[in-house]
């Protein structure tokens, strides 16, 4: 049997802090009602001061680490999946090594905004299946609220912090990661972007004026291709497999949009109860929102060995994204 990843750990963190909507209603013109039917959000959560991606990739890292029954040192790589690293260098993975005291792993980051968990559990995936990793630490985590343009109603109802984790260990058996599937579109980068603070608008007096260090997003339109992408994405990534829909036991989707999760679901006439959700509480924690579903629907006992759990998601790019495991 060839080598196989298999995920041995799962972990997850969310800051204390609460920003409901009806206490987003006293910061913008919006209402709790439009966020909720509009998005699926009722609430998210907001690092405190002081706190940062690194320290919510920590404690999300010694969650998914205890329950692969490993320690640091065994750790022999590191990636991080964000858009909202701690800075632009070093890595937040280089970061997290340190804090983690993890002093054998090599440490990169990778961005695919909100899938940059899947694209980060393809790359872990082949550095296990070539043997070029024994164990390894991926972890989607980030700060958006930090990245968020407070007055503009529009995207700063969407975003919330938080980090998942996961550890990934080699097996010959049939289960483990089956299969992952990556895409990208690059014509339609300025759907979801974050403009200013790169090579391009350096931080100036005038990207500070034009609010341009803040995420721009045009929602419908992204909503429209993501729609359309995602029901493609499952079908191909089963029918690749030979799995039928019916045989999926869990479906964890990106958690931007409810509307988008529930079109998908219908379009695969696949009920709602075999898909994790987690926007209400949590809104779009971009790169962090699957390994935080994965690791609730983990510790509610919500899948078990043997079970196929889908993976799926869409971000920034634009990109897109499909996992297929085989549970065990
Ligand atoms: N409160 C009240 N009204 C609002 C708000 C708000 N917070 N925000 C926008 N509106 C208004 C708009 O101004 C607009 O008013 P108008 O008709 O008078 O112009 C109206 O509501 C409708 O706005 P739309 O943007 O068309 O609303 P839509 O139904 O598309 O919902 C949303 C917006 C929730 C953003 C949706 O489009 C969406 O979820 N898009 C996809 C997001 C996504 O998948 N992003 C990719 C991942 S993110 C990443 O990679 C970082």
């Amino acid at each position: 049997m060839p080598l196989k990843s298999r995920i041995t750990g799962t972990g997850a963190y969310v800051p204390e802090r609460i920003l409901a909507n009806v206490d987003l209603e006293k910061k913008v013109d919006t209402s709790d009602e439009w966020i909720y039917e509009r998005s699926g959000i009722r609430e998210r959560r907001i690092v405190r001061k002081g706190e940062s991606n690194s320290d919510m990739c920590l404690e999300a890292s010694k969650m998914a680490l205890e329950a692969a029954g490993t320690g640091p040192e065994e750790i022999d790589l590191i990636i991080v999946a964000t858009m909202s690293g701690d800075m632009p260098m070093p890595s937040t993975a280089a970061i997290l090594q340190d804090k983690l005291d993890a002093r054998n792993a090599a440490a990169f980051d990778i961005n695919a905004a909100c899938s940059g968990f899947v694209y980060g559990l393809s790359v872990a995936d082949n550095f296990i299946k070539t043997g070029a990793s024994k164990k390894l630490l991926l972890v989607g985590s980030e700060l958006n609220s930090r990245f968020l343009d407070w007055q503009d109603r529009s995207t700063c109802v969407l975003f919330g912090d938080g980090a998942g984790a996961v550890v990934l260990e080699p097996t010959r058996g049939s289960k483990g990661i089956l299969s992952t599937d990556l895409y990208s579109d690059g014509s339609m980068w300025d759907y979801v972007c974050l403009p200013g603070g790169g090579s391009s608008h350096p931080p100036t007096r005038q990207t500070i004026k034009e609010r341009l260090h803040f995420i721009k997003m045009r929602g419908s339109e992204t909503f429209k291709v993501a729609v359309r992408t995602l029901e493609k994405l499952v079908v191909d990534t089963l029918l690749k497999n030979n799995v039928k829909v019916s045989d999926l036991a869990m479906l964890i989707p990106h958690q931007a949009n409810l509307r988008i999760i529930q079109a998908t679901a219908k379009r695969l006439n696949l009920p709602m109860s075999k898909v994790a959700l987690n926007m209400e509480k949590y809104g779009n924690t971009s790169s962090a929102s699957i390994p935080i579903a994965l690791d609730e629907v983990v510790r509610a006992g919500r899948i078990k060995k043997g079970d196929y759990v889908m993976l799926e998601a869409f971000g920034s790019g634009l990109t897109w994204a499909s996992a297929l495991i085989r549970w065990g």
